[in-house]
């Protein structure tokens, strides 16, 4: 007998600069619980209401952007870069609300490029591919700038927003341990089980028809997967809060300059502290070294074990503060894919019925495995489309280190902060057709996955060029067998 259940209660967005209004998810197994269990998850947002005409920003008023010309570009801008008028309304939310309504709107106003006055700095907008790609590519000449700095209380020295030699040195070490092979072992071990896990607790309320806030369950999902392949930690946050998961949720919160930021950062650099500790005492003692190219130990395969295992001379804390770096990108990054994902496609019952059948076909029931990705085309076409709809990060920041002309011949100093919009990139109509629209097809399914290079920088959800992510393969897998459990309609008992 079908039963249709209401879960509900979507609060989605995982990006807090991307978060629309209520959400409401159902989830909905379609076939007898006892043969379990194709759980759908719809959407009630309240498609009445439109999406607010005023975005916010923390660009400021209008004096301001005069008072900021004046002081920051002089009299002799040659930059050939239009300058954005931020209006008095641009105020009302200052950084943290939802930057890339205003940065969208003002790219139709002024186009792919402009010069945004805020305050004692001015950023220079780029919603164009070539120029994002012309930064991108030559990170010799554009540092990570603001964002290193705002971050590094909690990075440290991490190899996320470290530069020059410690960032090559340290990339070069945490890549490797990223193979396919370590892939192929952490799907089944750790986003199998994480992802059976999820899907069990939601039964109870697919059945009570109980509200889901499916963006927490989500985020917990990623939590526990992220612990688990880098420490072979389970941070078990699908089941139990703790101060070290409440740590972790603070933080993605990126909220620097709050005390508890600071609390929060202590407690889990001590947590990675001894994880270290007693990995490295394990390591030791078994005189473990590495001895092959794709390397994973049995019974510890997570990124820690290798990193010691390779034996690259590493202090504590710059591997501390690499793993923290890990950890925070990967966490909040993957959850919001998988939320937006399960949104677009509650919204739209033809794509969500193609998703469902083709998990069915490939799967047949059975858990998924790595082999098993290349054949999930439909499913991997979702997640794709919603990273060009929903990136997050929506942006990307950058300094010069030099003068430099770019594409357009657009002139920027050195010193200057730019702001690459991929949010923009991914919504302009110049580069996209029907750019709003939610299309998982608008990609050849029998082509190659899109990124960065074969779309020539139009899809840029992991950046590209040297600072690209590290984590995309991990984080298309992860999201690719998480959607696979939930949309599958059974399995092997
Ligand atoms: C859907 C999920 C993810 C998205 C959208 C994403 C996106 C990004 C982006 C845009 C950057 C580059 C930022 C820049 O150019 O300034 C980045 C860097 C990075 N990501 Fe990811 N990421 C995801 C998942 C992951 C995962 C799962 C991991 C770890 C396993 C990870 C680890 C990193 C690291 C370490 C960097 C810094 C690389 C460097 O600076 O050399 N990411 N990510």
């Amino acid at each position: 007998m079908p039963f249709s259940v209401t879960i509900s209660s979507f609060s989605l967005l995982t990006n807090p600069t991307t978060r629309p209004h209520h959400r409401t998810t159902v989830l909905r197994p379609k076939i007898p619980l006892q043969n379990r269990s194709q759980l759908t998850i719809k959407s009630s947002i309240d498609n009445k209401k439109p999406p607010s005409t005023k975005p916010t920003s923390w660009v400021s008023p209008d004096w301001l952007t005069k008072l900021t010309r004046s002081l920051t570009l002089g009299q002799n801008d040659d930059s050939n870069i239009p300058i954005a008028s931020a209006e008095l309304d641009d105020v009302s939310e200052l950084l943290g609300g939802a930057l890339f309504l205003p940065l969208f709107r003002w790219m139709n106003l002024y186009g792919p490029i402009y010069r945004l006055a805020a305050g004692p700095r001015n950023f220079v907008i780029v919603s164009d591919p070539a120029i994002a790609k012309h930064v991108l590519k030559n990170y010799g000449k554009y540092g990570k700038g603001l964002v290193a700095e705002v971050s590094e209380f909690l990075f440290g020295s991490g190899f996320a927003i470290a530069e020059g030699p410690l960032w090559t040195a340290r990339r070069r070490a945490v890549v490797p341990s990223l193979h396919k092979k370590y892939l192929s072992v952490i799907v089944d071990r750790v986003f199998c089980r994480c992802a059976e896990r999820m899907v069990e607790k939601l039964l109870p309320d697919a059945i009570s028809g109980s509200a889901v806030n499916m963006e927490a369950k989500f985020s917990q999902l990623t939590l526990d997967v992220i612990g688990l392949a880098l420490f072979n930690y389970n941070f078990d946050s699908l089941t139990t809060d703790s101060p070290v998961i409440d740590a972790i949720k603070a933080l993605c919160k990126f909220i620097p300059r709050q005390i508890k930021a600071e609390n929060a950062v202590s407690l889990i650099r001590q947590t990675v502290e001894e994880l270290i500790a007693k990995c490295r005492e394990i390591v030791e003692s078994e005189g473990e070294r590495i001895n092959e190219d794709e390397y994973v130990n049995d019974r510890d395969p997570s990124i820690l074990r290798f990193l010691l295992a390779s034996r690259e001379e590493v202090s504590s804390v710059q591997l501390r503060d690499d793993l923290l770096s890990m950890l925070v990108a990967g966490h909040e990054t993957t959850g919001s894919v998988l939320t937006w994902t399960a949104y677009l496609l509650s919204k739209d019952p033809s794509s969500l019925e193609k998703a469902h059948e083709e998990v069915d076909r490939v799967l047949g029931g059975r858990s998924p495995t790595y082999e098993d990705m290349k054949n999930l085309k439909f499913l991997t076409r979702c997640i794709t489309e919603s990273l060009r709809l929903y990136p997050h990060p929506p942006v990307l920041i950058r300094r010069a280190q030099v003068a430099d002309v770019l594409p357009g011949n657009y002139k920027v100093n050195a010193g200057q902060d730019i702001m690459i919009s991929v949010y923009n990139i991914h919504h302009s109509s110049e580069v996209w057709d029907r750019a709003e629209e939610f299309d998982p097809e608008r990609f050849d399914l029998e082509g190659p996955i899109p990124n960065e290079t074969n779309t020539d920088f139009r899809f840029i959800p992991f950046s590209g060029g040297p600072r690209k992510c590290v984590g995309d393969q991990f984080a298309l897998l992860e999201a690719t067998i998480t959607l696979g459990y939930l949309y599958r309609t059974s399995r092997s008992s």
